[in-house]
């Protein structure tokens, strides 16, 4: 009888455990992941209005959007969805606005992040990422696919 009770005790932290790393309780402790962005062209350090390799067009835009996907994943998945699409804890970056309005707002949030009532939903990235990467992240999510 003991015996079962501590089975059962044991089963049950266990199960815990699964629970806590399944509904991602980890968001907030992740590492983020310093952006090897050898190959796109810098950017001057004032942040710009459009997306720069957007603009640039050619290999840069392949390039960065390259780049962007593995940025996305280990910065951004966690909360916005693998490959862009979002499971519903945070919005789908796949259906922001296309073009300069898009990466204003873009820019804005990833920039400084979100908070309500003092917590932080999503975190500031202005001293996680360069610029160069916040780009070529955007340059990856404003390119895949939309949902049908
Ligand atoms: C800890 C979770 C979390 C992480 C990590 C995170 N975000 Fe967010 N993000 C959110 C939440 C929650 C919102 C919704 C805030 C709101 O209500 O406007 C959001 C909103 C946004 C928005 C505005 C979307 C819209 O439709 O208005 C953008 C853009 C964005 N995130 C980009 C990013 C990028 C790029 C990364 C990675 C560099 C990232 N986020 C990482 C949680 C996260």
């Amino acid at each position: 009888m003991k015996y079962r009770l501590i089975l059962l005790a044991a089963l049950g932290l266990a199960a815990s455990q699964m629970f806590f790393v399944k509904t991602g309780l980890t968001h907030g402790d992740v590492q983020p992941q310093a952006v090897d962005t050898e190959g796109l062209e810098a950017l001057p350090e004032e942040i710009a209005l459009e997306n720069p390799y957007r603009l640039a067009g050619g290999e840069q835009y392949e390039l960065a959007k390259k780049i962007g996907a593995s940025a996305y994943n280990s910065n951004c998945a966690r909360c916005h969805g693998l490959e862009a699409i979002s499971g519903g804890i945070a919005p789908d970056l796949r259906m922001l606005e296309d073009g300069e309005f898009g990466d204003e707002w873009y820019m804005e949030r990833v920039l400084k992040g979100y908070s309500q009532n003092g917590a932080y939903k999503m975190p500031p990235f202005a001293q996680i990422l360069s610029q160069e990467a916040m780009w070529a992240i955007r340059s990856y999510t404003e390119t895949q696919p939309r949902p049908e």
